[in-house]
């Protein structure tokens, strides 16, 4: 299954992403993991995009998707992907669009995580990511780890992200309306949008978004 994950900053992407990818066996690719990844390496490409992400922008076009093409590329055998955060913008849902059809491929579902905004807030004011794996995500009230500041499942320091301050998380909702939201109906009038209402807990959500793709939908 080739599925794409839209929704807004916070609205749990990355939390389901890895319960989904787990449960249908399909590897989790998230651009932001990936830029994260590079920038604590301090790669070039992460000095790049750092700049970008700390002001709440997209990382332009010319260095995402390359980037994002080079790891499904390394998935060709896997059978499909959970695309997070990617594509962000009409420039890069065009470009899928055509790296799947040079390969034969088409995209089996676009799900959209519904939230409403006082609770993305909400969710990235709590949020906290580990040193060693910023795919690995809890929350001070809503999904605690066992100890405080430690990461479950490497043991890894917990922390805030940098992108997490008011100012950028207010500047990354305004570009997620203006820049992202396009592709929902991009993807819709291909009939692949699926909403997931995503207000409740975190195993609901994941039930809601597997029935889903269990019906067809
Ligand atoms: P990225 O890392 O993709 O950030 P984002 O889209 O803003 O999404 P978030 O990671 O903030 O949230 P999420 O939806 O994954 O929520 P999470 O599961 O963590 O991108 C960061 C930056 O990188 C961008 O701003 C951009 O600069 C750049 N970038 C990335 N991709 C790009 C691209 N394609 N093009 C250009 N630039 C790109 O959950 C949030 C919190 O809520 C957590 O604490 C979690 O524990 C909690 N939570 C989750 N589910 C629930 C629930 N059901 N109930 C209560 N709490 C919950
Ligand atoms: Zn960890």
């Amino acid at each position: 299954m080739r599925i794409v994950l839209v929704g807004p900053p916070g609205a749990g992407k990355g939390t389901q992403a890895a319960y989904l990818a787990q449960n249908l066996e399909i590897p989790h690719i998230s651009t932001g993991d990936l830029f994260r990844a590079n920038i604590s390496q301090g790669t070039p490409l992460g000095v790049e995009a750092k700049s970008y992400m700390d002001a709440g922008n997209l990382v332009p076009d010319s260095v995402t998707i390359g980037m994002a093409e080079d790891r499904m590329a390394q998935d060709d055998a896997a059978g499909g992907f959970l695309l997070d955060g990617f594509p962000r913008n009409l420039g890069q849902a065009k470009a899928l669009d055509e790296y799947l059809k040079g390969k034969g491929l088409k995209l089996d579902a676009v799900l959209d995580l519904e939230v409403p905004e006082d609770e993305v807030v909400k969710r990235i004011a709590g949020r906290r990511i580990c040193r060693n794996d910023s795919s690995h995500v809890f929350h001070v009230e809503y999904n605690k780890p066992k100890a405080e500041g430690v990461c479950d499942v490497c043991g890894g320091e917990l922390y805030q992200r940098d992108d997490d301050r008011e100012a950028t998380v207010r500047k990354r909702l305004e570009v997620y309306h203006t820049e992202t939201e396009p592709i929902i109906d991009y993807y819709k009038a291909q009939g692949l949008v699926v909403t997931i209402p995503a207000l409740g807990k975190v195993a609901e959500v994941t039930q809601r978004a597997m029935a889903a793709l269990e019906r067809g939908e």
